[in-house]
Formats: C-alpha cells, sequence, structure tokens
C-alpha cells in the first residue's frame, strides 16, 4: 500500500494526469476493503439516507449520522483520504459551517469536507479556508435541492445553467475550495470547468473529462434498488468478488475507460 493520499497529493494527481479514484463507504467492512485496493478518497456521503437508511432522498440525514458514519470509516483508513458530506441545511452561514466542518473532522475524523451549492457557499468556504480545513464544493445536480428542482436531472444543457456552473466553480475555487465535484453534467461542461480549474474536478455522470470519478459504492455493487443510467455494476462477470469489483473500478478510471460513452450525458 503506498503512502497516506492527502490534498496536495490531489493537487499534484491533476498536474501530473493521474486519475483521482473516488468510492462512497459508511461502515468498516468497506472501508477496509476500498482501502485494502488502494481507493484515492473515501467519501462518507449523505447519500447513506438512500443507500443504509432507506429514505427516498439525502434530506433526512442530520449531522449525527454523519458524525456516526465518518468516525467507523476513518480509523479504518490508512490509505485513503476520508471526505465527510455536510447534510441538508449544516453550512447555511459561515458560522454553522465552521460548527459542523469542526464536528465532521474533530469527531468523526475527516480531512476533508464536502457542501453542496454555488456561490451561496463562497462566504462558508472562505471561513473554512482561513480556519484551515479543506473543502469540496459539489455543482451541478446538488440532491439535497431535489425538491427545488423537481427530482434528478441533468444540470447544464442550457447555457445559462452552464455558464452559472462555471462561474460558480470559479468563485468556489478563488473562495479557496481545493476540490470541485461535479454531478450529472454534460461532458464538454464537466472539460470546460476541468481545464479552467487549478483544483482538481471528480465526476459522477459528468464524462471521462474530469480529474476522477466518484460512484456511490451500492451503486457500482449492483445492490441498490435503483442504480443512475452513469453507473455501473462492476460485479457482474466479476470472479474476484468485492474487492475484484473495486480494483476494476480503480483500473479503468485510471485507464479512462470508464465511465463510457454509454454512461455519459451530452
Ligand atoms: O453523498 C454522496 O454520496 C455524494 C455522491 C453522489 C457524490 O454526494
Amino acid at each position: 500500500m503506498t503512502a497516506r493520499i492527502t490534498v496536495k497529493k490531489l493537487h499534484k494527481m491533476k498536474q501530473e494526469g493521474n486519475k483521482i479514484t473516488m468510492l462512497t463507504a459508511y461502515d468498516a467492512s468497506f472501508a477496509r476493503v476500498l482501502d485494502q485496493q488502494s481507493i484515492d478518497v473515501i467519501l462518507v456521503g449523505d447519500s447513506l439516507g438512500m443507500v443504509m437508511q432507506g429514505h427516498d432522498s439525502t434530506i433526512p440525514v442530520t449531522m449525527d449520522d454523519m458524525v456516526y458514519h465518518t468516525k467507523i470509516v476513518s480509523p479504518i483508513c490508512k490509505h485513503a483520504l476520508v471526505l465527510g458530506d455536510l447534510p441538508f441545511m449544516s453550512c447555511t452561514s459561515p458560522k454553522q459551517a465552521i460548527k459542523n466542518a469542526t464536528r465532521l473532522m474533530q469527531q468523526g475524523g475527516a480531512q476533508m469536507v464536502k457542501m453542496e451549492g454555488g456561490e451561496a457557499q463562497v462566504e462558508n468556504i472562505m471561513q473554512l479556508t482561513r480556519h484551515g480545513v479543506p473543502v469540496c464544493a459539489h455543482l451541478g445536480l446538488q440532491p439535497q435541492s431535489v425538491h427545488k428542482l423537481g427530482g434528478y436531472f441533468v444540470q447544464g444543457r442550457n447555457q445559462k445553467i452552464a455558464d452559472k456552473i462555471l462561474n460558480d466553480a470559479l468563485l468556489l475555487q478563488d473562495a479557496g475550495a481545493d476540490m470541485v465535484l461535479m454531478e450529472c453534467v454534460p461532458v464538454s461542461l464537466a472539460e470546460k470547468v476541468t481545464e479552467t480549474l487549478d483544483v482538481p474536478t471528480i465526476g459522477i455522470g459528468a464524462g471521462r473529462g474530469c480529474d476522477g470519478q466518484v460512484l456511490v459504492l451500492q451503486d457500482m455493487l449492483g445492490i441498490s434498488e435503483k442504480a443512475p443510467s452513469f453507473s455501473k455494476n462492476f460485479l457482474v462477470g466479476q470472479s474476484e468478488g468485492i474487492a475484484g469489483a473495486i480494483s476494476d473500478f480503480i483500473i479503468s478510471v485510471k485507464a479512462q475507460t470508464f465511465p463510457s460513452d454509454a454512461q455519459c450525458f451530452y
């Protein structure tokens, strides 16, 4: 197993064109398998509300839930960087962002925090950056806004929204974000954001042009109730079981054979 992944290393990976691999985990058993396969980042995502708790959205997930799961995953990881997710309404002001990022890092052991939102998060990211907290911004489809959006749809097919996503990415980078995740955006937009930013981009349903890829673990193992079209079941035809599926994901992302055209939006 190689040395621990740091934020500095993630930035270097972008510069070197070495694709970043990220999967979600919410418990010790899966975190151990992911870490042993040398995944770069483990996201303790608020997607746990759907895949672990059985809700139909991420909205019911609380800070206590996030701290609980992050605290289980973090001590297991010897290699992966642990990215903790800030759930619905947990960073609506700089004061609240500081309080909840402190919980994720101090009680949960996360090394970076993720938050959904564009320009509304500028002040919050500036405050966290000022206090030494690495932040991953989440743009494009923001599942915490599902009721405002009216469903889980591709974002940025329309030029006005695409321009806003690019502009938000730049604002958030300037505010101090160390990484930008884009969910369900057209390939050309994700490529443009990736070329424009100095910090690494991670895509989920955003094409191969991003600096890295993330999937929800249960989707890529084929055990979600309904996996999205941009995901792939890496367990199909796998003779090495779950560890083999995770290794295949890592190899496919590094070789840029995942996502395929069929798993992209245009
Ligand atoms: O919560 C999560 O797992 C996420 C991914 C969908 C990127 O935010």
